[in-house]
């Protein structure tokens, strides 16, 4: 079926943009600290972003922080937990007094475990709601007021199996469909006042935290045989799509979910003669 798969040698390098992409600007990285975020944060920093990031516990913080520095920008390391309002309103004044304002608010903090609905408790389903949900309407409602007064970008970080019956994983199809919801009504809400409000939508990630405990070697298998482009994703696919919704590259695109998958998802139905 597959004719061509993409080799190592064909995949984008790192940042593949104008280093002085966002020279000047500003950013907060929820989730900051590692896995993907932490790769965003880094692109951000390599096309001269300054970077706070955030995330529950200062020790994950400050490594990525040390690494952002090198890339020759401004870093920060808050730590605050985004189900937290006050908190949350202390990382966003601190960001924006400590670069003298704020432009681009990345929210990628989430929890997530592999768990039937019937064995999941109402708090259980909760937790995740109210990290990847509610965490980004707070990190939101709390950046706007900064946002808005320099054309300001939201970046959140959906997922894809919230598109499908995806099994085990009904607090987290909950939340990050909620997160694609919200996406949409802030991006109606806010592009009047000039705040471009995205997602990226990231399928299984290589060396990542949600792939050690969600894909199992059988599930990897399929996602070799079944992607169209071959292979698995990497940390630099999801970054170098951030970089594009988060620059004036994408300043007339609003309120989109962009999948980066590499196809995987649209593979699901394999019902058919030659498939
Ligand atoms: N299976 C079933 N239920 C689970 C669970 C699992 N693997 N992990 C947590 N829960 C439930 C707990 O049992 C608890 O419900 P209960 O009070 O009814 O027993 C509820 O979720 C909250 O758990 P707790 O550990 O107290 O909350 P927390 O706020 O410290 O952490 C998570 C919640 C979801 C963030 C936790 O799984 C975690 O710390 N994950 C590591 C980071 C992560 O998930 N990264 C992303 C990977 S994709």
């Amino acid at each position: 079926m597959k004719s061509k798969r993409q080799s190592p040698s064909e995949r984008l390098p790192i940042n593949p943009f104008q280093p002085d992409l966002l020279k000047g600007k500003a950013a907060l990285v929820t989730g900051g600290g590692t896995g993907i975020c932490r790769g965003i944060a880094l692109a951000l920093a390599s096309a001269g972003c300054n970077v706070a990031i955030s995330s529950r516990k200062q020790e994950h913080l400050e490594p990525a922080a040390a690494e952002i520095e090198r890339a020759g920008v401004r870093a920060l390391a808050i730590a605050g937990d985004v189900r937290d309002p006050a908190a949350v309103e202390v990382v966003v004044t601190q960001t924006a007094q400590t670069f003298g304002g704020l432009d681009i608010v990345v929210n990628g903090a989430a929890g997530n475990f592999f768990c039937l609905a019937e064995n999941l408790s109402p708090n259980g389903f909760g937790a995740v709601v109210d990290i990847d949900l509610k965490g980004t309407f707070n990190v939101s409602r709390a950046a706007f007021p900064h946002l808005k007064l320099r054309n300001g970008v939201i970046l959140n970080i959906s997922a894809t199996l919230q598109l499908l019956g995806t099994v085990g994983q009904s607090h987290a199809s909950a939340a990050k469909a909620g997160v694609d919801a919200l996406t949409r009504a802030l991006a109606v809400e806010w592009g009047p006042a000039g705040v471009r409000v995205n997602a990226v939508a990231p399928g299984p990630v290589e060396g990542t935290e949600g792939v050690r405990r969600l894909v199992t070697p059988e599930s990897m298998k399929m996602i070799d045989d079944d992607c169209p482009l071959g292979r698995l994703a990497t940390i630099d696919d999801i970054a170098n799509a951030a970089l594009f919704l988060c620059s004036d590259a994408a300043s007339f695109v609003t309120g989109v979910v962009l999948v980066v998958d590499g196809g995987l998802w649209l593979r699901s139905a394999r019902a058919l003669a030659g498939e």
